[in-house]
């Protein structure tokens, strides 16, 4: 899963010029038995099976044991799980500034709380629905944390990151054919008036926004403090984001 991943586009490219650097681990490899085994039954009874803490305390030490130590360095060690914190633009922003990753999989029912108490940093759930494993909530947050590293987009996409500075959904856009099976593109769009372009994208962003994720409105005015305001700031080249 991790392979194709990492060896695509954008990733691809900035592993290549070493913006970033990533690792992937199998936990099997990490425990002592003929069968390789990572889980077990709770204790107290229940349905399903957990994740060992035997394996994953070892990898923790072999792997990231001297990286783990000096936390000051900005280490983290991630768990996905469905109990997590709501995973959002805000915590990749964080994460971003932090010099070295871990991201632990949940599999199963989850992971002995052991693992979580003395290990786990930062849990973090990317919505509210449960997924088999941990590994495609791993690559939303590498992605969406990747991307916000100096250097992973080019100049063409960064501007698109500039998009995400404020709690707007992105205005509708159009491209070639003006006209295409009789649809039309909004005549605002091709009149070349920057002012009125920028101001019906305002308004369209804040219709679509208001429609589908009224909250998201509410929040910016919460957070109303300069370039956060909803329909306030220069919010970069007009576009609107979260
Ligand atoms: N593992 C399974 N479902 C998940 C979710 N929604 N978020 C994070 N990890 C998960």
């Amino acid at each position: 899963m991790f392979d194709s991943f990492f060896s695509h586009s954008i990733l691809k490219r900035a592993i290549e010029k070493k913006k970033i650097s990533v690792g992937v681990h199998n936990l099997r490899d990490f425990t002592h038995d003929r069968h390789k085994t990572c889980d077990d039954k709770p204790f107290g009874g229940g349905p399903g099976m957990l994740m060992k803490p035997e394996p994953i305390f070892e990898a923790y030490d072999k792997l990231f044991g001297k990286k783990a130590k000096k936390r000051a360095s900005g280490f983290r060690f991630i768990y996905m799980t469905p109990q997590g914190a709501p995973f959002m633009q805000s915590t990749a922003r964080k994460l971003s500034k932090a010099r070295h990753l871990a991201v632990l999989c949940g599999h199963y029912e989850g992971v002995d709380q052991r693992v979580i108490d003395k290990l786990v940093t930062d849990e973090i759930s990317i919505g509210d629905y449960v997924l088999t494993g941990g590994e495609i909530p791993a690559m939303v947050v590498v992605d969406a944390v990747a991307r916000l590293v100096p250097g992973v987009l080019g100049r063409e996409e960064s501007k698109e990151f500039e998009s995400f500075c404020r709690n707007l959904l992105e205005y509708p856009q159009y491209t070639r054919p003006s006209i295409y099976r009789g649809l039309k593109v909004p005549s605002i769009l091709l009149s070349g008036h920057h002012k009125e372009i920028e101001l019906w994208r305002r308004e369209a962003a804040l219709k679509i926004t208001k429609k589908r994720r009224p909250e998201l409105l509410r929040k910016g005015e919460r957070n109303a403090s300069g370039d956060q305001a909803v329909g306030a700031g220069t919010g970069q080249k007009g576009h609107p984001g979260f």
